[in-house]
């Protein structure tokens, strides 16, 4: 089975200018890649701040760029979104009880929770009492099963201090203390960071997918949030997504980086005696 995750999408951002063009465009041409690929994915998994603002039409706009996606397409909230706005967009997704925008897929052995860590008005991440007791449910019903967490926010410390919750938060101790000693959750993968990270978080492994929308750039200095000093912030590297294969055994994850490129060799009989000899390596 593969996963595809996009994440941080931002439609919205500018509408009628140039900049919103670019994430169109920049979304566009990663969903090409899923469409044209030989890893045609058997889900796509959209991690949040999928609009700018969480307004209806910029839901509506998305909704038309995925159209013709032969593939199912499962959505959470990020902090840029509406839950309402993507409810509306979204009809295969309803509201859990308290309102809450996170669910369960079950698929080829796997179980696929996806998480709301959003709080209206609040850039950072956000899981409270209720959000604990109905993850520590689902995975209290399954507690040898495979399982596989999407999240947007990162519950860890990137370095990117702009960015970056404290580690002490009362959100991040939280979600911890749900999936701790959880040795059936196989990897956490997150968004909003809008730059590649892998880390460890309770022993699980961590990693946020980088964004459509442009990224933030690599700057692990300290930030005085009282002194602008000119710092880059974000940058045109060009969009990634992440292919998550499970076999039953091995969830590995692939990044694509969507940019141009060339092709500098190709499986020819030339290069057979080159395949044949790392095949016969394998014992
Ligand atoms: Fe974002
Ligand atoms: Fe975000």
């Amino acid at each position: 089975m593969l996963i595809a995750q996009m994440t941080d999408i931002h439609i919205g951002f500018a509408p009628g200018e140039e900049p919103e063009e670019l994430n169109h465009s920049r979304f566009r041409a990663a969903l090409e890649r899923l469409h044209e690929a030989p890893n045609r994915p058997d889900m796509l998994v959209l991690t949040g701040d999928i609009t700018d603002h969480g307004d209806r039409e910029s839901f509506a706009t998305t909704v038309a760029l995925l159209a013709g996606c032969p593939f199912p397409v499962w959505p959470m909230v990020g902090n840029h979104d509406s839950r309402e706005g993507l409810l509306h967009a979204f009809p295969q997704v309803r509201a859990a009880e308290g309102g809450f925008v996170h669910y369960v897929l079950e698929q080829d052995g796997l179980r696929i929770v996806l998480l709301d860590t959003v709080e209206p008005g609040r850039h950072g991440g956000a899981f409270c009492e209720a959000r604990k007791a109905w993850l520590t449910a689902r995975l209290d019903e399954a507690p040898a099963a495979p399982t596989f967490i999407f999240m947007h926010h990162p519950p860890v410390v990137s370095g990117i201090d702009w960015m970056d919750p404290d580690p002490g938060e009362p959100w991040v101790r939280r979600f911890g203390a749900a999936v701790e000693g959880r040795g059936n959750v196989l990897a956490i993968h997150c968004g909003h960071l809008h730059r590649p990270l892998a880390a460890r978080f309770r022993g699980i492994p961590l990693h946020v997918t980088p964004s459509i929308a442009p990224l933030v750039a690599l700057d692990l200095r300290p930030t005085d949030p009282d002194r602008p000093d000119d710092r880059t912030l974000i940058t045109t590297e060009p969009p990634s997504y992440a292919l998550h294969r499970w076999d039953g055994a091995t969830l590995a994850t692939h990044y694509e980086v969507v940019s141009d490129w060339h092709v500098l060799a190709r499986y020819s009989a030339h290069l057979q005696p080159m395949i044949r000899e790392m095949f016969a390596d394998r014992e």
